[in-house]
């Protein structure tokens, strides 16, 4: 199988593009996501893979839940700033303001609708872990039900296909 035609045909895969709010402790974290789809209805079950050496695997794994925060497609600069460990001061992340979940997790307030997860099972691979979380939570912003959410294809960014030097 050719890499260069395996990565070109994940990429065509539509995604969802987000951000993951974690917390283990005092350290809270939000990250780029769009590895993010439902896998059960009766419970509710959202699963997302996260790559083991992010900063919100160990969050996850410490914390026992994760928030996915949905977000206004004309949006989508923030998703840059949220590909590399996020400054908390506050309740902000990297500037933007976050709350408490009822598990503890941040999630954002601009977010148009967001979803919280208890951690429930992980399933390991080589590079990234399965999540699978009980959705404990969700709800939209004021006035979010009638704004569309980002996608992958809003940004020129890629991810996924073969593992690269830093994946
Ligand atoms: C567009 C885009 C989509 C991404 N999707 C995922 C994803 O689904 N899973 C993942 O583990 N990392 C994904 N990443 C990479 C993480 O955002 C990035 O590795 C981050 O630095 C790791 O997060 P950390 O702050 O928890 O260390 C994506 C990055 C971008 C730019």
């Amino acid at each position: 199988m050719d890499t260069g035609t395996l990565n070109a045909v994940t990429w065509t895969i539509p995604n969802a593009l987000c951000l993951i709010g974690s917390r283990s402790g005092e350290e809270w974290n939000g990250m780029t996501q769009s590895w993010v789809t439902q896998v059960s209805m009766e419970p509710v079950m959202i699963a997302i893979a996260v790559d083991r050496k992010a900063v919100t695997n160990r969050l996850i794994r410490g914390g026992g839940a994760f928030s996915v925060n949905l977000w206004d497609r004309t949006d989508t600069r923030i998703f840059r700033s949220f590909s590399k460990p996020a400054t908390r001061d506050g309740s902000t992340l990297n500037g933007r303001p976050v709350r408490e979940g009822i598990t503890g997790v941040p999630i954002f307030d601009e977010a148009v609708a967001w979803l919280e997860c208890r951690l429930v099972q992980t399933v390991e691979f080589v590079t990234h872990d399965l999540f699978l979380g009980e959705v404990v939570d969700a709800g939209f912003r004021e006035g979010g039900r009638d704004v569309p959410v980002a996608r992958m294809e809003d940004t020129r960014m890629k991810y996924g296909g073969v593992r690269r030097g830093g994946h």
